[in-house]
């Protein structure tokens, strides 16, 4: 249980917003509601740093464990700093089959990051992750919701050259 103040809590718009997700779980249940609540907390802050997972395990009474075991462990909730756009690229298998390598190994010469990093303008982090169920339209990556399919370096040219302006 927090007693002071804690340094992350949702804006007021949030909080509203995350006391309407509360109701859409019968009475008893709201842990459920810890994937979109994180969510929440990561757009307003960036990242999901443990103090916001702490924030989030007390406004839903459960332990901080409860929090940090699954926000470790889905590929979405970044639990460093990151930059403006997260590119999460499929590296399993078939994507990697349909050229994937070559294509990825160019986005991260273009940005200047290799997995794991942000590149030194702060505007692209570089996050490998395993199939995002576009297989058929490999290689593929992720930003936020948004797919990019049919990769190719061309391709990833002009995806992050409209990023970057
Ligand atoms: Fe890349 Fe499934 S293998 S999306």
């Amino acid at each position: 249980m927090i007693t002071e103040k804690p340094r992350i809590q949702f804006t007021p718009e949030r909080l509203e917003r995350a006391r309407e997700i509360l109701t859409h779980y019968p009475e008893g249940k709201q842990k459920s509601a810890l994937l979109p609540l994180l969510h929440l907390i990561q757009e307003q802050e960036g990242w999901t740093s443990p103090e916001a997972m702490d924030y989030i395990a007390d406004f839903l009474g459960i332990k901080p464990i409860e929090v940090y075991e699954v926000a470790t462990f889905y590929t979405m909730y970044h639990l460093e700093p990151v930059g403006k756009h997260v590119i999460e690229y499929c590296r399993t298998g078939p994507c990697m089959i349909m050229g994937g390598e070559e294509v990825y190994a160019h986005l991260k010469k273009k940005i200047g990051a290799d997995d794991g990093e942000t590149s030194p303008d702060n505007l692209f982090t570089i996050k490998p992750v395993e199939c995002l169920a576009a297989c058929g339209w490999g290689p593929c990556f992720q930003i936020r919701e948004k797919y990019y399919t049919h990769l190719t370096i061309e391709k990833v040219d002009e995806i992050i050259d409209e990023l970057k302006k």
